[in-house]
């Protein structure tokens, strides 16, 4: 179903997907060993270099309700891809990190041109998966792993096939999330728990109490006021660090 194109090397698989966007493209998939300017949320950069797996999947047509399940649908086929191959359990930092003992292995980031009525004419999910990474960028060693750090040895071809056929399961699904948000909500290690919110330079402790229907978290601050936050505008972190 996906059309993959391979590259030891590329800006970001996000931008090549972007480009078979642009010309009318459909149903691809870009897989890079290495990224010279791969890009995360909220405007960071995403470190990428040789050992990762970065792939994006490109397609066209979401329904505006839809489009913000993307993500954490592929937060939910990337644990059950690794889980597949590597019997590892993975969680899911809200929003979008898969995380594996406690440590961040995964981000994802999905970007869209979207339509007037909010549908997206197409849309790009990119996932960077540290697989191999010999030593992590020690700008991201404190909380960050790779699967062969943690013990698990697996081919990144191997990998990418089986996330794309999660994603290629999943997305027939994104219009009944219900079939998958429970494992979403299962895996969410954020839930119960104190969290620091940061937002626009400032940060503030809450309370995370549940993952809404539409895949918001939702806190209670130290006054009792309740608030539903939403990917694209706030970082969440445990009390003490990345996840705790
Ligand atoms: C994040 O953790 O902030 C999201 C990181 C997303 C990284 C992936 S790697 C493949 C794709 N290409 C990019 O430039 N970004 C995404």
């Amino acid at each position: 179903m996906w059309q993959t194109v391979r590259y030891e090397e590329t800006t970001s698989t996000n931008d090549i997907c972007k480009q078979l966007a642009q010309s009318g493209r459909d149903n691809n998939a870009v897989i890079a060993l290495r990224q010279t300017a791969g890009r995360g949320r909220l405007g960071r950069s995403f470190l990428s270099p040789e050992g990762g797996l970065y792939l994006s999947a490109l397609w066209r047509g979401c329904e505006r309700a839809e489009v913000m399940r993307v993500t954490p649908m592929a937060a939910v086929a990337v644990c059950r891809a690794i889980e597949t191959l590597c019997s590892a359990h993975c969680a899911i930092k809200w929003c979008n990190d898969v995380v594996l003992h406690g440590k961040k292995l995964c981000g994802i980031l999905t970007e869209s041109s979207l339509q007037p009525d909010g549908g997206a004419d197409w849309l790009t999910v990119g996932i960077g998966i540290n697989v191999a990474t010999p030593a992590l960028p020690p700008e991201i060693a404190s909380f960050a792993t790779s699967l062969a750090a943690e013990g698990y040895s697996v081919d990144r071809d191997a990998l990418a096939e089986e996330i794309l056929c999660q994603l290629s399961a999943l997305r027939q699904a994104l219009a009944t999330p219900n079939d998958w948000r429970y494992d979403y909500r299962a895996r969410c290690l954020n839930v119960g728990k104190p969290v620091r919110l940061l937002r626009g330079g400032g940060e503030t402790s809450a309370l995370a109490l549940a993952i809404d229907d539409d895949f918001g978290l939702t806190v209670r601050y130290g006054d009792g006021q309740t608030e539903t936050v939403r990917s694209g505008e706030v970082s969440v972190r445990g009390l003490y660090g990345y996840t705790e």
